[in-house]
């Protein structure tokens, strides 16, 4: 390994942010001072790889107390943790949240993203940068979605320090913005997370049923409400029992890519290589969605418990749970739920006495939609720059670490409760045939009650949009987010299952459902999905990293034009969305012309 380090030195809170994750320094050439031990010290080979995954948890220690990472910060990180400072440059630019130029110790992010830009977020940025000024110590980034779209537009403070303090603003006005970001101490408390969940209190409800009425700081309230049932029941049937039951139940993938869940768990459990891992997806950053943020923030315990159980099933004792980072207030919830676990025995060598030892450890995002393919994720909880890995090997083979792992995401590993508790009839029961049990949609854009809504598969688009109160005026809804595509007004009859949505020409991805009424010109929107792409693109392989660049340019030469005027640039379009969706290495690329393709064709954009 090739190490080239600087002459900048870390300033004393750049290495007291550092020590506090990794311990005091061992040797001079860790940055302690020269003595004895230095004769002894060597770090190299498998023991620097085994650090390397805490260079993020690093670069957030950094970030958090300084608001930037200087180059004597990330020399000093490196020297710890045995990483080329090269490398960790790498990792350090790749995350949106990170700085390694000077910054103003607090950060506005300002939501300027599809619901956002619907409710006014190009105002209110104007609004808050002719407020704050140049002067006024904070730095404001428009940001994509932050997962608070019920609320939109939505604006997020983080202030570093010791400890870093967050405050959000959502619905924002430029007051409550430019209060959050100078004062997040005094910011108002953020609604509770029951505030998302327009049903809340019906009885009909499985996989929200805990949101408002269990107290997410309270294990034992939890255990009050059928919290550790099914762990327990998990433990009766056995690790090959749980698999029968989740493979009978039907369960599938909900972070779009529909993947039967028992299929791949019992891949998982079948290998010969040790260790296995669990990995929950919980980096939704899809726009649109924030169901997960409200599963974690309104029932963090339901999540620790699933978890639990996929681990159990998997043959995995230990569990990664990567956290979006721009979710504070769910960080919080679920460190207190693990540490609470932890100590009452429901996580640890032991759990429940049942002789099954199981830990979770909480991986921070740091703003890199691309995080969320699931080989990506593994990379970025690995020390290295979040960017998918070709496949196969699959990560049931060759996951996380090059183990055998699980990952799942969060409304997935949350459906595991009922599928035990219930029993798989009963679970596969509810819904369709080909689409098993509860779906959570994220609804948002133009109507009366945003938020998440719980529906057995199979309710139309209409009836969930009527639920939320649709407004007048209604011209498209975004189904799936920005890899998903545009359906029209009349189309309201599409059943909400995978396979109707199949049929019809479109994707229920993630279940984000984002109604626009004629306010918004569609011309904006695209551009906004465009951008999107080609600033979340990881720039590995041509087709996506040019595509999305190519795709954004032909959307800006015709924002003004229709017809004959548009057409060169439209051929262009289905060209180049062509390339993308048949030679990008992941879904990203692949699906990065899906929006587009869906107005010109479906709304007849540009017409
Ligand atoms: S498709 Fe795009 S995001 Fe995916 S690997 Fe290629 S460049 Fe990266
Ligand atoms: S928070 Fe702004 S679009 Fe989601």
């Amino acid at each position: 390994m090739d190490l080239h380090f600087g002459d900048s030195k870390p300033t004393d809170d750049e290495r007291a942010a550092v020590d506090a994750l990794l311990g005091p320094p061992e040797s001079s050439w860790e940055g302690a001072d020269r003595s004895d031990a230095d004769l002894r010290w060597a770090r190299g080979g498998r023991a620097a790889r085994d650090r390397r995954d805490l260079l993020l948890p690093g670069l957030h220690a950094l970030n958090d107390r300084i608001g930037w990472i200087s180059e004597g910060a990330l020399d000093y990180l490196c020297r710890r943790l045995t990483v080329p400072p090269a490398e960790a440059y790498g990792v350090a630019t790749f995350y949106a949240l990170f700085s390694v130029r000077p910054r103003p110790a607090t950060v506005l992010h300002v939501c300027t993203d599809l619901a956002c830009a619907a409710a006014g977020a190009s105002e209110l940025c104007a609004g808050i940068e002719g407020r704050l000024g140049p002067g006024s110590g904070v730095s404001v980034q428009r940001s994509p979605c932050l997962g608070l779209c019920e609320r939109a537009p939505a604006a997020l403070a983080v202030k570093a320090g010791d400890p870093v303090r967050t405050a959000v603003s959502a619905p924002a006005t430029v007051e409550q913005a430019v209060l959050a970001a100078s004062a997040p101490d005094s910011a108002p408390e953020e609604p509770a997370a029951v505030m998302a969940v327009p049903q809340a209190g019906d009885p009909s409800l499985t996989l929200l049923r805990r949101v408002g009425v269990v107290d997410p700081a309270s294990l034992d309230d939890y255990r009050a409400h059928g919290g550790y049932t099914a762990l327990r029941r998990a433990f009766e049937l056995g690790p090959a029992g749980v698999i029968r039951e989740v493979t009978d139940s039907g369960l599938v993938g909900r972070g779009g890519a529909a993947f039967p869940t028992g299929r791949k768990w019992q891949a998982t459990a079948s290998q010969p290589d040790h260790p296995h891992y669990v990995v929950c997806n919980a980096d939704e950053s899809e726009p649109g969605t924030f169901k997960d943020r409200v599963l974690m923030e309104g029932d963090p315990y339901a999540l620790v418990e699933a978890m639990t159980i996929a681990g159990y099933a998997t043959g995995a004792h230990r569990g990664y749970l990567y956290l979006r980072g721009e979710y504070p207030r769910a960080l919080r919830r679920l460190e207190h739920a693990i540490a609470q676990a932890r100590a009452r025995g429901f996580l640890g060598d032991d759990v429940l006495g049942q002789g099954y030892a199981f830990d979770i450890e909480i991986r921070r995002g740091a703003g890199a939609y691309i995080c969320g393919e699931e080989t990506a994720l593994f990379n970025s909880i690995e020390g290295y720059r979040g960017e998918p890995r070709s496949k196969p090997p699959f990560p049931v083979e060759k996951g996380l670490f090059g183990k055998p792992t699980v990952e799942n995401n969060v409304e997935t590993l949350v459906n595991v409760l009922p599928v035990l508790t219930m029993g798989a009839p009963a679970y596969a029961a509810v819904g369709t045939a080909g689409s098993t049990g509860p779906k959570l949609y994220c609804v948002s854009g133009s109507v009366d009650r945003p938020g998440v809504y719980e529906l057995p598969f199979g309710a139309t688009l209409g009836e969930l949009l009527e639920l939320a109160g649709v407004r007048d005026g209604l011209r498209a809804v975004l189904l799936g987010g920005a890899a998903g595509g545009f359906v029209r007004a009349d189309e309201m009859d599409i059943p909400l299952t995978f396979e109707g949505t199949r049929a019809a020409g479109t994707t229920l991805g993630s279940g984000v459902v984002m109604a626009f009424d004629g306010t918004v010109p569609l011309p904006r929107l695209l551009l906004r999905i465009a951008e999107f792409f080609r600033d979340e693109s990881c720039g590995q392989c041509v087709p996506c990293r040019v595509g999305t660049v190519r795709q954004e340019e032909a959307l800006h030469r015709i924002a003004e034009r229709t017809g004959a005027a548009a057409a060169d640039d439209i051929a262009l379009l289905r060209e180049v969305g062509r390339a993308m969706r048949d030679a990008s290495i992941c879904g990203l690329g692949q699906t990065a012309w899906n929006a587009v393709e869906s107005a010109i064709d479906r709304l007849g954009a540009y017409a």
